[in-house]
């Protein structure tokens, strides 16, 4: 049951992002009963928080974060002060009843009444026997509204001392080279800032505060109010580093669910081979959600990225396709300061673009995971490369997730690529048509293409079937002035939409419910 919630929470997560309020799970006030709270958490909780509340149920084994233990008594997102163990009922009411974006841990308020939530409160809480009320509570002052002078401020602080950079990196993508355990042990990441979907809590500046106030206890994510840090800022300051993070969200690069076409640019000079070219600022961005593999075997779970970004531009001769998506590290395998961050083996950094052999006529395309036997598929696979060999860039045939076949490098498929501060970017450029039409798609302007996303995070082990991936979407190398109607087309891309909206629907609930 878990796995498809990961998924669906990613997409809610994308559906949710700037709904989430404040007043969200701050209005329980019910005494729970412990006996028909043990009823609920056997039913709901214990296959994850197991059954003596230690965090270790029967499917917790493959979660990053894990379960929490509840018999440590010690929570992440509480109201308290970060001198006080002890958190609100609210705080706990809240990530129960909403979950926690970017975790296995689901919201619980559409399956469970405020009563319900009461009880299995009062049931978690007597792991650890906390019986007492907390005595300090964050003080938030007065707070700062948010302004260019404000956010600039914050900017500053954010970076003085390196006071947050440290971890976030430069951009906020969390990309500083570092390698992160909380007190258990278990590998944490810094969050991407830039990507409020997945805040546990939400990029609302009240819940940024509290969290640099607090910190998230057994993580590395420090306290900033405790006068005893020498990072430690006022209250007015933290509310300016507040309204900066808030200031972070992406606003070009964000899933937008009724895009499913990317729209590929006619160009008439030459076409940008750089990743970092500025003509790619013409060319539109398609942003589109990414979700581990649990369809094949191996199956994977734990993934570093959810998102990646697309542009097309093409010429007379050729397409040029840009993919760009935050990786917190560069991979490179024998790279001694990669291999010092990276999870248990380092692999290269990978991306491949997925189009079906032939472009179909009607609205049958191949399975969705490198095809199959009767729908073979061509992969462009970009590879970031190694201290002894550089990137690579190869076409594959395949017909299923175990049959593919590299193609020897005959030059069909150039490839560049940059890293910055938590981002990759790479460009894969290829003819529009080939000699060998009886394994290569051919592009036609105006045409719509069944087209694809596959990445691989070398530093979170993700290498040969874990790995992330997109569903099908389509790009139209868009004619520069013509207005023929492609009607089939248009209606695959109709269709697709349906399958989009239908995959969407929990989520949309979900981010109606919170608005
Ligand atoms: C599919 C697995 C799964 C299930 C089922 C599940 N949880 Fe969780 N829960 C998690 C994970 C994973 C975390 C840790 C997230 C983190 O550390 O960021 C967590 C964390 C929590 C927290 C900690 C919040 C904090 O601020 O530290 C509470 C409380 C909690 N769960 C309560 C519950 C309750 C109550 C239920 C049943 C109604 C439940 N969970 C069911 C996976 C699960
Ligand atoms: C020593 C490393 C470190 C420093 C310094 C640090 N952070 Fe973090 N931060 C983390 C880690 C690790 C997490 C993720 C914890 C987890 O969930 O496992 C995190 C999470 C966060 C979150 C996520 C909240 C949520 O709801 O999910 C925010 C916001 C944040 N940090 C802001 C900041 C700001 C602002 C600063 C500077 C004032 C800062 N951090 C300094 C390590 C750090």
């Amino acid at each position: 049951m878990h796995l498809t919630n990961i998924c669906m929470r990613t997409i809610a997560g994308v559906f949710a992002a700037g709904y989430l309020s404040l007043s969200a799970g701050a209005a329980f006030a019910q005494s729970g009963d412990m006996d028909a709270g043990e009823a609920v958490y056997a039913k709901r909780c214990l296959q994850c928080h197991g059954e003596d509340g230690d965090g270790l149920g029967p499917a917790a084994e493959r979660l990053n974060p894990p379960p929490r233990d509840f018999t440590l008594g010690m929570y992440k997102y509480k109201t308290t002060g970060f001198d006080d163990d002890i958190p609100n009922d609210a705080d706990l009411t809240r990530m129960i009843r909403d979950g926690m974006p970017g975790t296995a841990m689901p919201g619980w308020g559409d399956m469970l009444s405020e009563q319900d939530i009461a009880d299995v409160l009062a049931y978690i809480k007597y792991f650890a026997e906390i019986e007492d009320a907390p005595e300090i509570q964050v003080d938030y002052g007065t707070q700062v509204t948010s302004s260019p002078e404000s956010i600039a401020a914050g900017k500053a602080l954010f970076e003085e001392g390196d006071r947050c950079t440290e971890c976030h990196g430069l951009e906020g993508k969390g990309s500083a080279i570092k390698k992160l355990k909380d007190d258990n042990g278990d590998r944490t990441w810094p969050r991407n800032l830039t990507k409020p979907w997945t805040f546990r809590a939400s990029n609302d500046p009240k819940d940024i505060f509290t969290r640099i106030s607090v910190g998230i206890p057994t993580t590395q994510m420090p306290s900033f109010a405790d006068p005893n840090s020498k990072s430690s800022v006022s209250v007015e300051d933290r509310w300016n580093i507040a309204n900066y993070v808030a200031s972070l969200a992406k606003t070009d690069l964000v899933v937008n669910p009724e895009n499913f076409v990317i729209q590929g640019g006619r160009v008439d000079g030459a076409l940008p081979t750089s990743p970092d070219d500025e003509a790619w600022a013409t060319a539109p961005p398609s942003t589109f959600i990414m979700v581990p593999q649990i369809v094949g075997e191996d199956r994977f779970f734990t993934p570093a990225n959810d998102t990646i970004s697309v542009r097309a531009l093409y010429d007379d001769n050729s397409v040029a396709i840009h993919v760009e998506w935050d990786d917190r590290t560069k991979s490179i395998p024998g790279d001694d300061k990669a291999a010092s961050i990276a999870d248990e083996e380092l692999f290269e950094d990978s991306v491949a673009i997925q189009f079906p052999r032939d472009i179909p006529e009607g609205m049958e395309k191949p399975y969705f995971l490198m095809g199959d036997g009767t729908n073979p598929v061509n992969l462009w696979r970009w590879n970031s490369g190694t201290t002894d060999a550089p990137q690579t860039g190869t076409v594959f045939d395949a017909m299923g997730i175990n049959d593919q076949q590299a193609r020897a490098d005959n030059g069909e498929l150039s490839v560049s690529s940059s890293y910055r501060d938590g981002t990759w970017r790479v460009v894969m450029t290829r003819a529009l048509t080939t000699v060998l039409p009886e394994t290569d798609l051919q592009f036609e302007e105006g045409r719509f293409v069944p087209i694809s996303f596959f990445a691989w995070d070398g530093s979170n082990s993700e290498a040969g079937t874990a790995h992330t991936m997109t569903t099908w979407y389509w790009l139209q190398l868009k004619p520069a002035a013509s207005s023929k109607p492609i009607v089939y087309g248009v209606l695959a891309a109709l269709l697709s939409l349906l399958v989009l909206i239908w995959w969407g629907r929990g989520a949309a609930a979900r981010a109606k419910r919170e608005a």
